[in-house]
């Protein structure tokens, strides 16, 4: 294979042949199974989003019942998980209490009856059931608090705010925070998901899949970039401060947070509605003076990397809005994983639908016939 071949980051190299989701970059254009990322956003809930995902279709009314049904029966998570979390360092980031929770959910439940839709329903139900609740009860137990039981009164998203802040969340609240994990329920073939397609290319379990997908979103090029992008607006500080501080980002060639995509070459469709989102819960709960920050960063931005397609990602209001949703920092990616879980599981059943173990080939550019160099020679 010639060098010329190898495309760094497989950009633009096609990984699958999938019906799950479609973005088009130049337009701003993001599709689930054919229905536009705002449309959903603006009539659907998430778990509505996920079964759609997951089975292609929008469910009926009775079958969105029992898949909703079976998923509030199954948000519990066993006291073993509960007692192995405990024993996870308070310090330790929360990502990587998901990861290990969600890999240990396979010593309970494995099987690998990958030919049994049963099994695979049980494996989403299950999955999408108990990982808020393994987010939340990492975050009240390194609090040094028993983590709270899920209400089966309440709806998922909803449940999701309680069991993290131990309140009834606002309805305005919960309908924001569900529109949010609908936004980021899928998005191709991004780095997580690729790398649950390769666990998934393996025929190993569902649990093992996740784990290693939650790895994969963790870091700061990928879903922990809104981390970061909290952290930038901080360093800011007002907006007099925010064309100083692109002009000394620039010049040392380091990244802005929340700005760019290898995809969108225009605003990302959901930092669209993200920033829409953001405004509403600013007026029902008071203005955040970081969004004006955020705000003035995109303009100037826009004005010194416009021209490169570089513009707001998804990332880039999300943080906002789980602050004054009074979610902490270190929860966003988690919180961005409980969502993705639907995009991760879709791929999943296409992936063993369709499956071929991944194994690319590679350009070899070290040496060959090399001596061994026996030890009192090395330098
Ligand atoms: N700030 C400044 N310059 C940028 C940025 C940015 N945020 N993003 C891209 N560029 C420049 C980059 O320096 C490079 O310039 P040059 O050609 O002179 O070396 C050029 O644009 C291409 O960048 P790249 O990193 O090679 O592009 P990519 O397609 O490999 O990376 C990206 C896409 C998202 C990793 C990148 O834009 C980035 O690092 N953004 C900041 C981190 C971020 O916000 N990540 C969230 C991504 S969206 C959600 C998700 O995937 O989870």
């Amino acid at each position: 294979m010639s060098a010329d071949a190898y495309k760094p980051g497989l950009e633009g190299v096609p990984a699958t042949q999938s019906s799950i989701s479609f973005v088009d970059g130049k337009q701003g254009i993001l599709e689930y199974r054919g229905i536009s990322i705002e449309e959903l956003a603006a009539k659907s809930n998430f778990l509505e989003t996920a079964y759609l995902l997951i089975w292609g279709v929008l469910p009926t009314q009775e079958e969105l019942d029992e898949f909703e049904h079976e998923i509030r029966f199954h948000r519990r998570i066993k006291y073993r998980i509960r007692d192995m979390m405990k024993c996870f360092p308070e310090s330790g980031h929360p990502m990587d209490a998901l990861q290990a929770s969600a890999a240990a959910l396979g010593l309970f439940y494995s099987r690998r009856d990958l030919e049994n839709p049963a099994y695979i329903r049980a494996a989403v139900v299950r999955l999408l059931a108990k990982i808020p609740t393994m987010v939340a009860a990492f975050q009240l137990m390194r609090k040094g608090n028993d983590p709270v039981q899920p209400r089966d009164d309440l709806g998922y998203a909803d449940n999701c705010l309680y069991m993290l802040s131990e309140q009834k969340p606002d309805p305005l609240a919960a309908r924001i925070f569900d529109v949010c994990l609908t936004l980021h329920a899928e998005h191709t073939i991004n780095a997580s998901t690729f790398s649950a397609m390769v666990t998934a290319s393996t025929l190993t379990d569902p649990y093992a899949i996740i784990a290693s997908a939650v790895g994969t979103l963790g870091g700061p090029l990928h879903g922990g970039a809104n981390e970061e992008v909290i952290a930038m607006l901080e360093e800011i500080g007002s907006v007099e401060n925010v064309r100083p501080f692109l002009q000394q980002r620039l010049q040392s060639k380091a990244k802005i947070m929340g700005f760019g995509h290898r995809v969108y070459k225009v605003k990302d469709p959901r930092a669209i509605i993200l920033q829409g989102l953001a405004e509403q819960l600013f007026e029902k709960f008071g203005r955040d003076q970081y969004y004006d920050i955020a705000v003035e960063l995109e303009n100037v931005v826009a004005e010194e990397l416009g021209h490169r397609g570089i513009y707001p990602n998804v990332d880039y209001y999300s943080g906002l809005v789980y602050r004054k949703l009074g979610i902490p920092t270190d929860l966003f990616t988690p919180v961005f994983a409980i969502a993705r879980v639907a995009g991760w599981l879709a791929h999943w059943k296409e992936q063993i639908e369709q499956n071929r173990i991944f194994r690319p080939t590679q350009i070899y550019t070290g040496q060959h016939n090399v001596a061994y160099t026996p030890m009192a020679e090395r330098l």
